[in-house]
């Protein structure tokens, strides 16, 4: 059994995040796709929301399951018995982070492999604080999130 951790924020869930979802749930028997919930920062959307707008987003692939996590991520991926953490690299510009990340886990527990996919050169541009900016001021954002996550953003703002 291959278990891999997808983590993020998801605030909001991109089509960039669908894509490496369905990519990675093929690489695995199982895929936690793990919503941080950083106790010291504000997000956009709660936690609960930002974890049912993933529950609905990924009806579809059985061997995905979303789950909130706070804490250390290495702790949370020995807690599940997960053999990777999966990444995603949208451009060079995300490397240096994602090292930074991927050596400070291997850090912290050796037994843990971080793999990257690469991202979908139609979602590259894509980033959630731009979808969060867009939508804000009334730009159209459907070429880059689902409906789904349109239809929360929408809520929220009434
Ligand atoms: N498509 C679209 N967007 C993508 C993407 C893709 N394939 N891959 C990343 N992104 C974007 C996100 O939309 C987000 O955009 P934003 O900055 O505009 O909001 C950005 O990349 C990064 O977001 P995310 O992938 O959610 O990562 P993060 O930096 O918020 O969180 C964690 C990374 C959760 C893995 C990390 O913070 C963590 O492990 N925290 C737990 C504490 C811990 O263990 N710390 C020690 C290790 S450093």
């Amino acid at each position: 059994m291959r278990i891999g951790v997808y983590p993020g924020s998801f605030d909001p869930t991109t089509y960039g995040h669908t894509d490496i979802i369905e990519r990675a749930s093929k690489l695995v028997d199982t895929l936690y796709v793990s919503v941080l919930h950083n106790p010291d920062k504000v997000p956009h959307l709660t936690i609960e929301k930002r974890v049912e707008l993933l529950k609905e987003l990924t009806k579809d692939i059985s061997n995905v399951i979303i789950e909130p996590f706070t804490g250390l991520l290495v702790d949370y991926v020995e807690k599940k018995n997960a053999d990777m953490i999966i990444r995603s690299f949208r451009a060079i510009s995300d490397f240096e982070y994602e090292l930074q990340l991927a050596h400070t886990n291997h850090k912290l527990n050796s037994r843990v492999e971080t793999i990257f996919l690469v991202s979908r050169n139609e979602y590259a541009y894509i980033s959630s604080s731009m979808v969060k900016q867009i939508h804000k001021f009334g730009g159209d954002i459907t070429m880059m999130v689902p409906k789904q996550t349109l239809d929360v953003l929408n809520q929220e703002q009434h």
